[in-house]
């Protein structure tokens, strides 16, 4: 049986990973969706809300599910079986630092772990949490960005 895992910070979720996720999970049986809890990135949202969020945006893939995790991707794959890591491509960008993940992901599992690049769609080739955060900060409405009830949860945590 494939499994893979989709790890990232999500912060929050938005259509960009969930186009991610759908293809994943045409292409192998069982996907992951590995939240990182201790991130230095100080989020918006706390690793429970991106989570919830995350099980909200997925319930309709029978194959997919999402955990958090704390500390080192690999050592969380090894413990769990998992041997394939997917991660999405937006741009050239994006590849510099990903092939340097990639790369010391599989040096030091001793290459027992490999990472699957999917090219984002050219829909959400220029969206990120990062930017769906900004806009919204500033009242923007984001609902093209990331699902109704995402778009919601940040309206509320930028009138806290
Ligand atoms: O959505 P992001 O922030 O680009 O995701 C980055 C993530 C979570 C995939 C990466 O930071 C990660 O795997 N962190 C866990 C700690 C780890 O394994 N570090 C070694 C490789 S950087």
């Amino acid at each position: 049986m494939s499994k893979a895992i989709y790890p990232g910070s999500f912060d929050p979720v938005t259509y960009g990973h969930l186009d991610v996720i759908k293809r994943s999970a045409s292409m192998f049986d069982e996907v992951i969706v590995g939240v990182l809890s201790n991130s230095a990135k100080n989020p918006l949202f706390s690793v429970e809300e991106r989570k919830d969020m995350l099980e909200e945006a997925v319930k309709e893939f029978d194959n997919v599910s999402v955990i958090a995790f704390e500390g080192l991707l690999i050592d969380y794959m090894k413990m769990n079986n998992i041997s394939v890591i997917v991660r999405g491509l937006r741009a050239v960008t994006d590849f510099e630092y990903e092939l340097q993940i990639a790369q010391s992901n599989r040096k030091v599992s001793k290459d027992t772990i490999d990472t699957v690049f999917l090219t984002t769609g050219i829909d959400y080739a220029y969206l990120s949490s990062s930017i769906v955060r900004e806009y919204a900060s500033y009242g923007t409405d984001v609902r093209e960005f990331v699902p109704d009830f995402v778009a919601r949860r940040l309206q509320s945590k930028y009138k806290q």
